[in-house]
């Protein structure tokens, strides 16, 4: 085999071959991207991207994954290996290979995660742990994972724990709470101990408890061998060697790609295509191609062009190649800051501040400093800093060079201040700065990390020697306009002044007067930036004069940014257990392996059958409007379009009548699906889609809010209604009474695998077999109406809930192979998500905090259809009264119908939005009678709920007591402090809902299989029911499989929901280990010394049937919401959290400083400790997000989704995650209803992330106290930076408010 193919099987590409192929003149550039794994002529792999070479290679990696198309979530990270002409060195580095030109590659190597390893041959230490700390849930977000790792250890194979975070900062995982990727990448660190406790001097080993912290091995890893890993391809270092010269280029079907070899060329070029970008990072590029369709028919690459790539030193200052990535950008920084006198590196440090939260690393590795500066984007962190630090940039041209400032002029794209169409950025320089000169960098952005900034800002000023006489001032804002802004006329005015409290006063005054935001200002949120505008003024005020040594009274504020430090954390679970006995071990994700080296395959991964065809959606873009007609001849016309389907082709029904599958007449959202065209190729479809014309009548009324819903009396579903006690008689009695209003945000479900569905008709007998993401393959078999259809699922799912609706797709009989895979975009755009609420509550208490009566009411935005509303209305109304026992009680819940996607179930089913409301209402409570209301109002003994259920609520107060134990042992901030408790109701209020059927096949030869039925968001079922059937059976795991969940194998399903499935289907289980058993008994006490096979061999001989169908009826459960009476739920899992977060007043940023997080939860006797941790900590996390950074989707006045893809929407990343996280199951607890008493956790976590609300609400309560303003407002959920800086009134947001008063 030759080393080229060798090292392709290692899905390692170079670019020799490709150089052959660039001299074949039948080369093409196509813009596609089906399927997210593509080959390439040169015969490398690669994935992704904007262009491609259209000849296919029979290599097939599926590994590499497509999430978000933008750069924004890592999920398809690749490393990419390039000869660096400058250092003469090997650079590795991390990519998004979404936003990589395949033609950008010449000459690299690109390793796909099938080059790091494999379980077939060798598994590479990073897949090992990922897998083994139990650091994959559904696993999209693994490979990513493991690339970004992978990474940095082929550059540190030691790394720092801070290099850890760097790396992984651009990697996004909505499953996992993200602490157990940590740990495994900690394993790898210098400074990494074993027991997370030892590091503190403290291990539970030591104390002799029977507690166990320890959920892996560590001792059983493999050693990273660095001397193992792949080598640079000798055949790209020759070329390095002996780099070419020629102009390569390349030509597609819309596109040139033209990549000169010399600087010379490269200028000539630009004379002869003055439009053409020069495309270096592609960072700015591409999202623009994605998101706003720019197109450019010639695109000009220096990457070859060493010239762009040069650093040089002077005495004065620093000159960078534009073409240097920030993440060389950086390090360079790095050196000089390291080297040269504190006094000359002002602006260094403040770029580098600016370059550690930058995006994620990947996209610092990718973007170039040029590409940054000439992109001149609003929210640009570098180009403040480089404007105020006097930054000069060289431009080249073939006439000659010359120098122009990087000013308020070029910022603004003034043509007199610009490059003309001929020039390039040669390269930067930054001058060094000087004594008596302070420069400083802030931003404040939704997230710490990977996530673009609301306001950023440079500032700089420069002293009269030996003085706080102010001889030069600058001021750079970005995000508060169409461009970086200098307040040149504020500065101006200060020239001459004392740095001293009145100059502070003026100087705020004059830049609120000078950035002046308009209402209509890009982003919006114009109070919240004004308010930035001076908080960060003044924060470079106290840093200026703490530089001065200037006493202060308001010194005390933080200055510093929040660290963003790897959590630190104990994860406590009982541990007395029989070795050979699976059940109850914290033993790896069935799948964990498969995940990290890409082996696992899903829905999109499967291989192109011959054929196969692609769907796109053509959707609604109005929303609520009569469909007057539908223009499909000129899609039709265009090269590959098949068909388009309305309607009108479906046979049989088109969904409900109230929820049509393709819209008939009207529509009733932005996003409605109207009609899909299918097509040979992605792109050809999405073309077609463009060229689909459909005319709308608007109608009336168009309601998109909850308050215009309850104004139009548009309800989706009958008010749902319980009550207990005599409400309004004990109001009449209360000492006090407080009445308030919460508003719970919706969230987006983001799971990292969009929608995606094949369908491949059989010939025979009209059959289907379609594979789909889903939780309920049943449900989408029956939207299907072609029964006998088989669903297959991709049983890797993430966080998805039911959208059956979605994802149910009718098919014409003759409809040819298909696939349908939603991008970032119109997933967001087409499905809804979680419910948003808006809740009144009344609640009346004595002074001593024992509540009385409590009346609330809620109402939850449905959408447009009824979907799972009313469902999520009930379980939020049966749900609410949380842990508490009130004698009067009054809940009320409705869902209101607007003109917006239809909303459905997500984790929780309205627990977390309505417990929210409960929680607020004893805060509010505690605010006027102390911290002890809610213990005071907790259930304690045996008791009814609201709806008459006998429970025992011995869990809860357990749980509860050993928080508050171990917190007493913990030192504590008062500031910022919530503990909230939980009861949460595990199941369906529906017997039917919990029946499960199983077939459990028992094969010959030492073989165990278990065809399965369900798909797996929990991730825990597959890898529980094999313990289940392992300790059943006394049949190791080893010897058993579990097949793909199927229809045709196990029919009428019922969905993987409510916290129930581990259970019901570990019943299921049972039932048919035990009937087997039963038949093999009479063999087994024939010989009891035989081993299974024999025993299985002997039964097949005698004839005893060997397959057997498990089925469990399903715990009774009942509602009857006349009588407001039932047993809705079989059982309930008790937990308690505390939070304790600290917020920065002035920018509302809370990642907390010193976040802590403790949980104690009751998982009974845990069927797998590890996993069951990790739905609590990634559901906390999920929770956390729902309560705190996840904004609402943002829609346009006429309802057009704004928020489209993670640039958007920010989910939590990495540093995200409480810089102390513990979690605990509480020991010893018992349960007899379930399987081997244990109890489902996938959901309840959610509402715990409610403790950093909480939390955030109390440091904000705090400082208004402190400010003399009332301490009782409110604060929406979530609590984003923008609610909390704004609630935390003080001379600044007045400032704001009286300028805009008289402006
Ligand atoms: C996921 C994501 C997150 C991000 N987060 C942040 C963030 O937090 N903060 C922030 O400030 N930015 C952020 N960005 C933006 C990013 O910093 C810029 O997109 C990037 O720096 C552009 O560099 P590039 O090399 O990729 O440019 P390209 O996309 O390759 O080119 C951009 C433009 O620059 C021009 N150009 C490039 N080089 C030259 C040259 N030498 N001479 C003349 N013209 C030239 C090109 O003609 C083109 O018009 C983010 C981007 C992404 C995708
Ligand atoms: S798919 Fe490439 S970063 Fe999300
Ligand atoms: S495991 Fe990370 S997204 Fe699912």
């Amino acid at each position: 085999m030759s080393s080229v193919t060798q090292l392709i099987r290692y899905g390692v590409a170079f670019t020799d071959t490709w150089r052959q192929a660039t001299d074949s003149s039948d080369l093409h550039l196509t813009p596609q991207r089906k399927p997210s794994w593509l080959e390439t002529p040169w015969g490398g792999h690669y994935h992704g991207g904007n262009l491609f070479l259209d000849r296919p290679f029979p290599v097939r990696l599926t590994g590499t994954k497509y999430a978000c198309g933008r750069g924004g979530c890592g999920a398809c990270t690749v490393m990419v290996s390039k000869h660096d002409p400058v250092s003469r060195k090997i650079r590795h580095f991390s990519v998004t290979a979404c936003l990589v030109p395949i033609c950008s590659l010449y000459g690299a190597a690109v390793t796909t995660v099938e080059g790091v390893g494999s379980i077939k041959t060798r598994l590479h230490p990073v897949q090992e742990r990922i897998a083994k700390s139990h650091g994959t849930q559904c696993g999209f977000c693994t490979p990513g994972m493991v690339m970004s790792m992978y990474t940095l250890l082929r550059n540190h194979p030691q790394p720092s724990e801070e290099q850890l975070m760097e790396a992984l900062g651009g990697n996004l995982c909505r499953c996992t709470g993200y602490r157990p990727i940590l740990e495994s990448g900690r394993t790898f660190c210098a400074e990494s101990s074993g027991c997370q406790q030892k590091g503190r001097g403290k291990c539970c080993l030591d104390q002799g408890e029977n507690i166990c912290t320890e959920l892996f091995a560590k001792d059983e890893f493999q050693p990273l061998d660095p001397t193992q890993e792949l080598i640079f391809p000798p055949e790209l270092l020759r070329m390095a060697e002996n780099p070419e010269k020629r102009t390569l280029t390349f030509h597609g079907e819309r596109v040139t790609w033209i990549s000169p070899g010399t600087l010379k060329d490269l200028l000539e070029l630009k004379v002869k295509h003055p439009d053409a970008p020069l495309i270096l990072g592609n960072t700015s590029l591409g999202p623009a191609k994605k998101s706003q369709g720019h197109f450019h028919p010639v695109l000009l690459s220096p990457a070859r062009i060493s010239e762009l790539s040069m650093v040089s030193t002077t005495s004065e200052g620093l000159t960078i190649g534009a073409g240097c990535s920030l993440a060389q950008v950086k390090d360079i920084l790095a050196g000089r800051v390291s080297e040269l006198p504190e006094e000359k590196t002002q602006t260094y440090r403040a770029l580098l501040k600016h370059l550690k939260r930058l995006a994620g690393q990947q996209i610092r590795n990718m973007a170039s400093l040029g590409g940054h500066i000439m992109s001149r984007h609003c929210y640009s962190d570098l180009n403040p800093v480089l404007a105020v630090g006097n930054t000069a940039l060289n431009l080249m041209s073939k006439e000659g060079t010359r120098q122009i400032p990087l000013d308020r002029d070029f910022l603004a794209g003034l043509a007199s201040a610009d490059l003309k169409p001929e020039e390039i950025l040669e390269s930067v320089y930054i001058p060094h700065s000087q004594r008596w000169e302070f420069v400083s960098a802030f931003r404040q952005a939704q997230c710490q990390q990977n996530a673009l900034a609301d306001v950023t800002a440079g500032m700089r000023v420069l002293f009269q020697e030996g003085t706080d006489t102010i001889e030069d001032l600058s001021l750079a804002y970005g995000g508060v306009g169409d461009a970086t802004i200098s307040a040149q006329k504020s500065c101006q005015q200060l020239l001459g002044r004392h740095w001293n409290e009145p100059m502070l006063d003026e100087a705020c005054r004059l830049l609120l007067d000078e950035v002046s935001l308009p209402g209509g200002a890009p982003g919006g949120s114009v109070e919240f930036k004004r308010t930035l505008v001076v908080s960060f003024f003044f924060k470079f005020y106290l840093e200026v004069l703490q530089e001065l040594k200037k006493p202060g009274k308001l010194l005390s504020v933080a200055l510093e940014d929040f660290p963003a430090t790897v959590p630190q954390g104990v994860q406590s679970v009982d541990s007395h257990q029989a070795l050979q006995d699976p059940v109850g071990r914290p033993i790896m994700h069935l799948s964990g392996l498969k995940h990290a080296t890409g082996e696992a395959i899903f829905c999109d991964d499967i291989p192109t059958v011959d054929k196969e065809l692609f769907m796109a959606l053509v959707t609604s873009t109005r929303a609520h409007a009569k469909i007057i007609s539908v223009d499909l001849s000129k899609a039709l016309e265009l090269p590959g379009v098949v068909d388009v389907i309305t309607a009108e082709d479906i046979p049989g029904t088109n969904g409900a009548e109230d929820d049509r599958l393709l819209a008939v007449d009207k529509v009733l959202c932005v996003g409605q699906i109207v009609c899909a065209v299918v097509a040979e190729t992605e792109a050809q479809a999405k073309r077609a889609v463009e060229e689909t014309k459909i005319a709308y009548e608007d109608l009336e009324p168009v309601i998109f809010t909850i308050e215009d819903a309850i104004k139009h009396s548009s309800f989706l579903c009958p008010e749902k209604k319980l009550e207990q006690g005599n409400v309004e008689k004990a109001f009449e009695e209360v000492d006090q009474i407080v009445e308030g209003e919460v508003h719970v945000g919706g969230q987006e479900h983001f799971y990292m695998e969009t929608q995606r569905v094949l369908v491949i008709p059989k010939t025979e007998d009209k059959e289907l077999d379609i594979y789909v993401s889903t939780q309920d393959p049943a449900h989408v078999q029956v939207r299907s109406k072609l029964a006998p259809t088989s669903p297959t699922c991709s049983f890797r799912r993430g966080l998805q809930s039911p959208q059956p609706h979605r994802t149910g797709h009718q098919w014409r009989n003759w409809l040819p192979h298909s696939s349908c895979l939603l991008d970032r975009e119109d997933d967001m755009l087409i499905t809804g998500g979680r419910h948003p609420l808006f809740g009144k509550y009344k609640v009346g208490f004595m002074n001593s905090g024992r509540i009385r009566a409590l009346d609330i009411e809620c109402f939850i935005n449905g959408g447009c259809t009824l979907d799972d509303s009313e469902l999520v209305t009930e379980f939020l109304i049966l749900k609410m009264e949380n842990a508490y026992k009130i004698h009067n009680l009054r809940f009320r819940g409705r869902a209101c119908m607007t003109n917006l996607p239809s909303n459905t179930a997500f984790r929780g089913f309205g627990f977390p939005q309505g417990t929210l409301v409960t929680e607020s209402c004893i805060t509010a409570v505690a605010a006027k009678c102390g911290p002890s209301v809610r213990e005071k109002n907790m259930y304690k003994t045996v008791d009814k709920t609201i709806y008459k259920q006998a429970f025992n609520p011995e869990p809860l107060i357990r749980c509860w007591n050993e928080l508050a134990e171990f917190n007493k042992k913990n030192y504590w901030r008062k500031r910022g402090l919530a503990v909230v408790p939980m009861k949460f109701s595990v199941g369906f209020a529906a017997t039917s809902f919990h029946q499960v059927r199983l077939i459990y096949l028992c094969l010959l030869a030492r073989f165990t299989r278990q065809p399965h039925w369900f798909t797996s968001t929990q991730m825990g079922p597959y890898w529980s029911h094999m313990e289940v059937a392992s300790r059943e059976l006394k049949v190791p795991t080893s010897h058993m499989h579990i097949c793909e969940t199927s229809t045709a194998t196990v029919p009428n399903t019922i969905a993987t929901a409510a916290s129930i499935g581990s259970d019901v289907n570990g019943r299921a289980v049972q039932n048919a280990c035990q009937i087997l058993l039963k038949r093999l008994e009479p063999i087994i006490k024939k010989n009891p010394e035989g081993t299974w096979e024999d025993w299985v061999k002997a039964a097949f001989e005698q004839r005893i049937s060997l397959s057997a169908t498990g089925y469990f009826r399903g715990y009774e459960a009942f509602m009857d919401w006349e009588k407001g009476e039932g047993d809705p739920f079989p059982y309930y899992v008790y937990g308690a959290a505390s939070s304790e977060v600290e917020v920065d007043c002035l920018t509302g940023a809370h990642k907390v400083k010193k976040i802590r997080t403790d949980i104690v939860m009751d998982a009974c006797c845990s069927l797998n400790p590890a996993i069951d941790i990790g739905q609590i900590e990634g559901s906390f996390t999920q929770g956390m997000g729902l309560y705190t950074t996840e904004e609402e989707l943002k829609y346009s006045p006429e309802g057009v989704l704004y928020s489209r893809g993670p640039d958007d929407y920010k989910i939590p990343t990495i540093t995200d995650v409480p810089e102390e996280f513990n979690v605990s199951l509480l020991p010893s607890s018992q349960t007899p209803l379930t399987i081997y008493s244990s109890k489902g956790l996938g959901e309840s976590g959610m509402f715990l992330g409610s403790s950093v609300f909480f939390a955030i609400a109390d440091a904000v309560a705090t400082a208004r106290r402190e400010r003399d303003i009332a301490e009782d407002f409110t604060v929406r959920s979530p609590a984003t930076p923008e609610r909390v800086r704004m609630a935390c009134a003080d001379r600044f947001t007045e400032m704001v408010r009286d300028s805009r008063l008289f402006s």
